[in-house]
C-alpha cells in the first residue's frame, strides 16, 4: 500500500491520502507513516471511525509502549478506567458537561498553554494520536508549532548558547501558572523530569527545540535567567510562520511528534457545547519497530 502525503503548511503538517488505519497492519505501510512523521511532524487522517480498543491497538502496533502516568491520574481514575486512553473532553463520568469550577475542567484548561505531551515524564511522550469523536460547531481548534523550523531559524549565537542545556519539566509547575493547586500528596506524585533543550531525531538527524509550558527552569542556571530564556524561545517558536491551526472534523485522527512540535487547544463555549476526543500517547523509547 502506498501512502500519499499532501502538505498543509510551508514547514510541516500533511494530510494523508485515503487509508483506514484500523486495517493497517503491514510493516511496510507502518514504516511509511513513520517516515511521514519524520518529515512532517504532524499527520492528519480523515474519516477514521475508531473505537477505543481499535485506537489503543493501532497506537501500540505503530509505536509500541503507551504513556499511562498522566498528570490527570493524580486527580482520580479517568472515566474509561484506562489511563492509556486520555480523556480530552469537557464531560464527566455520566457524559454531562463539567461545571465551570470542576477541578477536572480547571486542570484541563492547562491544555490551552503551549506544551508537548508528557514532557514531565522520563521517558517522555513521543507520538500523540488524537481521535475526534464529538466536535463543537465553532472554535476548539488545536494549534501546532514546528519546533524544527523554529530551531533552524535561530541565530548561530543562540544555537551555540543552547548547546548542552537541559530543562526541568513539571506538570505541577505549568498548572500552577494558571492558579491550579495540587495537594502535597498529589504534588509528591508529580516530580517532573529533565530533558535536553534541543533534541535530535535519531533517524533524520534533524534538530528541534524541546520546550513546553511544563518547562520550569534550566538546570544549573538561576531560575529567573532560565525562565527568561524559556520564555524568549517560546515566543520565537510560536510566531505565526511556525504555526498550523487544525479545525477538527468528527472522525479525524491527528498524530503529532511531541519531540518536534508543540501544541495548544483553543477556547470554545465549553459551558454549553460538548467536545469529546480520545488521546493515546506513546513513549520515547528506543524500540520503535512496528510489527
Ligand atoms: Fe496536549
Amino acid at each position: 500500500m502506498t501512502v500519499t502525503f499532501h502538505k498543509l503548511h510551508p514547514h510541516f503538517v500533511a494530510e494523508v491520502g485515503s487509508l483506514d488505519l484500523r486495517r493497517v497492519h503491514d510493516r511496510h505501510t507502518l514504516e511509511e507513516i513513520r517516515a511521514g512523521m519524520d518529515e512532517y511532524g504532524v499527520l492528519v487522517f480523515r474519516d477514521q471511525p475508531f473505537t477505543d480498543p481499535e485506537q489503543l491497538a493501532f497506537a501500540q502496533r505503530f509505536d509500541g509502549a503507551l504513556h499511562v502516568n498522566t498528570g490527570a491520574a493524580v486527580l482520580g481514575r479517568n472515566r474509561f478506567g484506562n489511563e492509556a486512553l486520555t480523556d480530552i473532553s469537557n464531560l464527566d463520568e455520566n457524559s454531562e458537561i463539567l461545571r465551570a469550577d470542576d477541578r477536572r475542567r480547571v486542570y484541563a484548561l492547562g491544555n490551552r498553554l503551549w506544551h508537548t505531551d508528557a514532557s514531565f515524564q522520563d521517558p517522555a511522550g513521543r507520538y500523540s494520536m488524537l481521535s475526534a469523536r464529538v466536535v463543537p460547531p465553532a472554535g476548539a481548534d488545536t494549534e501546532f508549532a514546528d519546533m524544527r523550523a523554529a530551531y533552524d531559524a535561530l541565530e548561530a549565537a543562540m544555537k551555540a548558547q543552547l548547546e548542552g542545556l537541559r530543562a526541568h519539566h513539571s506538570i505541577a509547575y505549568s498548572r500552577q501558572t494558571l492558579g491550579f493547586e495540587f495537594s502535597g500528596q498529589e504534588e509528591e506524585k508529580l516530580k517532573g523530569a529533565v530533558h535536553p533543550l534541543v533534541r535530535t531525531n535519531p533517524r533524520t538527524g534533524r534538530r528541534s527545540l524541546y520546550l513546553a509550558s511544563h518547562a520550569s527552569r534550566i538546570i544549573d542556571w538561576p531560575i529567573p535567567e532560565g525562565r527568561l530564556l524559556l520564555r524568549e524561545l517560546l515566543e520565537h517558536a510560536t510566531q505565526p510562520q511556525f504555526v498550523y491551526r487544525h479545525a477538527w472534523r468528527p472522525g479525524d485522527l491527528v498524530i503529532w511528534d511531541n519531540l518536534a512540535t508543540m501544541h495548544r487547544a483553543r477556547p470554545f463555549d465549553d459551558a454549553r457545547q460538548r467536545r469529546e476526543l480520545r488521546r493515546v500517547t506513546t513513549l520515547d523509547i528506543d524500540t520503535p519497530a512496528p510489527v
